[in-house]
């Protein structure tokens, strides 16, 4: 079945509009971004259960579950939100059109899943293959922290939020989440044994 317009969620996959802050706001990016925030962890995760989103990555997991498995309070380690953005599978150009033509959407959720998560920080590890669409993120980023999405009190929603771009150097393999780990800490891409799992273990 398609979806009707009204559900689409990225609207300019085509990239028919223009991508930056000011025209992504009127097609509906970080509007009312804080209230979300203000609403708390567990609305935000139970949100996202009940939505039945499921991951992209492969394996078609519930996205609400994955988040519900981080640990509720933060102990010793502190929490960061990793988004694979690798996207090496042959042929699949899907992540590739939010990063380039609707990076707002894309920043605002990372924000919205962090918080959801505890996560001050996020790290967007991009296929070292996509430039164009590493430049626009980081130039939407720039946009987000001028105009104070992003950074202390992002959107102002009371949560101190830090977002970084890492690109990968071309290896499939660190698609795969712990070799992207690995990579992301300047490690040879290689994947570790599970468990633990990343949500319990991660960078
Ligand atoms: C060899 C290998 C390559 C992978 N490459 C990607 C990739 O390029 N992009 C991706 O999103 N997931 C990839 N995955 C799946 C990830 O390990 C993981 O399941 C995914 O990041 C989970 O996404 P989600 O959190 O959106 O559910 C790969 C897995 C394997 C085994």
């Amino acid at each position: 079945m398609l979806l009707e317009d009204k559900d689409r969620i990225f609207t300019n996959l085509y990239g028919l509009h223009d991508w930056r802050l000011e025209e992504a706001k009127k097609r509906g990016a970080w509007n009312g971004t804080a209230d979300f925030i203000r609403m708390g962890h567990e609305w935000i995760i139970q949100q996202v259960k009940d939505s039945g989103l499921r991951g992209r990555g492969g394996a078609g997991f519930p996205t609400g579950l994955k988040w519900s498995f981080m640990p509720k309070e933060i102990g010793e380690r502190p929490h960061y939100l990793i988004v694979n953005a690798d996207e090496s599978e042959p042929g699949t150009c899907k992540d590739r059109e939010m990063m380039r033509h609707d990076p707002h959407l894309f920043i605002e959720g990372c924000l919205i899943a962090s918080y959801a998560m505890k996560a001050h920080a996020s790290y967007i590890y991009i296929r070292g293959e996509y430039v164009d669409e590493r430049n626009n993120l980081q130039a939407a980023i720039d946009e987000a922290y001028a105009a104070g999405l992003l950074g202390k009190n992002a959107a102002g929603s009371g949560w101190d939020f830090d977002l970084y771009v890492s690109h990968g150097a071309g290896a499939y393999i660190c698609g795969e989440e712990t070799a992207l780990l690995e990579s992301l800490e300047g490690k040879k891409g290689q994947p570790r044994l599970k468990p633990p799992f990343p949500a319990g273990a991660g960078l």
